[in-house]
């Protein structure tokens, strides 16, 4: 083999109204984005900038296939981060055997909230996993500037351990020496170069990375030191190598 894991994917629809009844055919579309932003196929890699060329992460060497749709209807109007989604005791969906399956839970409204995900250091647990608003979730029907799918995209890169691309601070770190330091999230549609200074340095920052926060259209890859970070995840010495 050539080391590509493919991992298999539980989505899990909790929907009051018919439209955050999200179709198989939307399901399979996000399932499509993942797999080019994970294989480096996406189209608009073309827009990496020469000077990130030689640090692009090309194929991740992850692929992700549809292993079950859940449905459940709810009478809810608003979700939260805390985890009510993921148990049938609390009006959610119970995960699916969550250290050998990606458990999605698709959700109606989360207010300003457009996913969220575990750390690997969940693996296994009642809660591990992602969850991602309806409105955010494939493409065909979601709300733009976020209607790219990239919200999976982000969110499954946490749960294969990235940070997001400030490290949660001014200059912060996020373990990953290839992504330069920059001095805080990146919001629409940026144009390269964009210049931060950190620890006294001026350089343009990847901005179109899918660990900041730009719009779906803005963010176009993941850096070589990202790959080997969640390659370390999913091997067979690491906390998601049930997957
Ligand atoms: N704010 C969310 C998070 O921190 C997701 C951001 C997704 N961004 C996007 N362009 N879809 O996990
Ligand atoms: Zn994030
Ligand atoms: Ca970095």
């Amino acid at each position: 083999s050539d080391g590509t894991v493919e991992i298999p994917v539980v989505v899990n629809v909790l929907y009051r109204t018919s439209s955050e009844n999200i179709s198989a055919s939307r399901i399979a579309e996000q399932i499509a984005v993942l797999n080019a932003d994970y294989g480096g196929t996406n189209t608009d890699a073309s827009s990496i900038p020469t000077a990130f060329q030689g640090v692009k992460a090309g194929d991740v060497k992850v692929r992700f296939r549809l292993a079950n749709t859940v449905r459940k209807s709810t009478t809810k109007t608003s979700w939260s981060t805390n985890d009510a989604m993921k148990r049938s005791s609390s009006g959610g969906i119970d995960a699916t055997s969550p250290a050998n399956y990606l458990n999605i839970w698709v959700v109606g409204n989360m207010g300003q909230i457009l996913g969220y995900a575990t750390f690997p250091e969940s693996s296994g647990l009642w809660n591990d996993g992602v969850v991602i608003a309806a409105s955010y979730f494939g493409k065909t029907g979601a709300s733009a500037p976020f209607n790219k799918g990239r919200t999976a995209t982000h969110e499954v890169g946490h749960y294969l351990n990235l940070r997001h691309i400030w490290g949660d601070a001014n200059c912060g770190n996020d373990l990953v020496s290839d992504t330069p330091t920059q001095t805080g999230p990146n919001y629409g549609t940026p144009s390269y170069p964009l210049y931060n200074t950190c620890g006294g340095v001026q350089r343009s920052v990847m901005f179109m990375n899918y660990m900041d926060y730009v719009d779906d259209a803005a963010m176009f890859m993941f850096s070589a030191g990202q790959k080997t970070r969640m390659q370390s995840v999913v091997a067979s010495s690491g906390a998601r190598s049930g997957l």
